[in-house]
């Protein structure tokens, strides 16, 4: 089994308005088996025996399903490793990479403020959503599978998109901090199914205008959201959102008022 010392260097920051700065730390004999978040809480033990602050991250799941564990490890989001989130990044990613020294720092984007250390606040992906991913329209009752035919290609690409996490990482990805890959994941995972076409225009125009008005920058066709997200959602999803932003707005689409609340 093959073990390292590593220097870290970890983002510490009090709150919001404080400017932060980076806290030097050596991890000794550290296995290449361990998880990236269980070197961490080694790390925040020896700090507690210490008597000294342990470091604030978010996590939760710890198997790549819930978003939470939103780290910028040498400068990546989520880690070197591809299709991957930090939660599920061993130490053995980091040695591959020939890395004696750790620099972790938190998402950073206006958007996203920094409540403590890693911990960021993404409330503002919550308020995409609330401004248009969902179904207003009355579905009905649960139908059989079968009933909507609805052809592979296209259930298949409702899937992939659905399978964001919310994590954040094409936030942090992106030189301009823009939310499209998340907002284009959002809108096309509705947008593609029969039950989500009678407001596929408005909810475009909604979310897209929420994510402007967060503080989100625009899309410039960088492509780093894409190679950080480890779902691997593909960039195709904002040409897509793209397309459905302009038909809604050339064709002025937008859903009456009192929709959506059952009137
Ligand atoms: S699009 Fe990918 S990177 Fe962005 S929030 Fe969803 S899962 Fe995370
Ligand atoms: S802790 Fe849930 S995805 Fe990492």
């Amino acid at each position: 089994m093959k073990t390292k010392n590593l220097k870290l260097h970890v983002w510490r920051q009090n709150g919001p308005t404080d400017t932060g700065r980076f806290e030097d730390h050596v991890a000794e004999n550290v296995s290449e088996h361990m998880s990236f978040l269980e070197m961490l809480d080694e790390l925040n033990e020896r700090l507690i025996a210490d008597g000294k602050d342990p470091v604030a991250f978010d996590h939760d799941c710890r198997e790549g399903i819930c978003g939470m564990c939103s780290m910028v490890i040498n400068g990546h989001a989520h880690g070197p490793h591809e299709r991957t989130t930090t939660c599920q990044i061993h130490m053995r990613h980091l040695f591959d990479e020939g890395w004696d020294e750790v620099w972790v720092e938190p998402w950073r984007a206006s958007a996203f403020p920094i409540q403590k250390d890693l911990v960021v606040e993404r409330q503002a992906l919550d308020e995409i959503i609330h401004a248009g991913g969902y179904i207003s329209i009355r579905t009905g009752s649960a139908r059989d599978a079968n009933e909507a035919p609805i052809p592979k290609p296209i259930a298949d690409r409702a899937f992939d998109a659905a399978t964001c996490i919310g994590c954040g990482a094409c936030v942090a990805a992106c030189p301009n901090a823009s939310a499209s890959l998340f907002t284009a994941a959002k809108i096309a995972h509705l947008g593609l199914l029969p039950q989500g076409q009678a407001e596929r225009m408005s909810r475009a125009k909604r979310m897209v205008a929420k994510m402007d008005e967060l503080g989100f920058g625009g899309c410039t066709n960088h492509g780093e959201c894409e190679k950080a997200c480890p779902k691997g959602i593909s960039i195709d999803f904002i040409a897509q959102m793209n397309r459905d932003l302009l038909k809604a707005v050339i064709t002025d689409r937008d859903v009456p008022s009192g929709h959506g609340d059952g009137e």
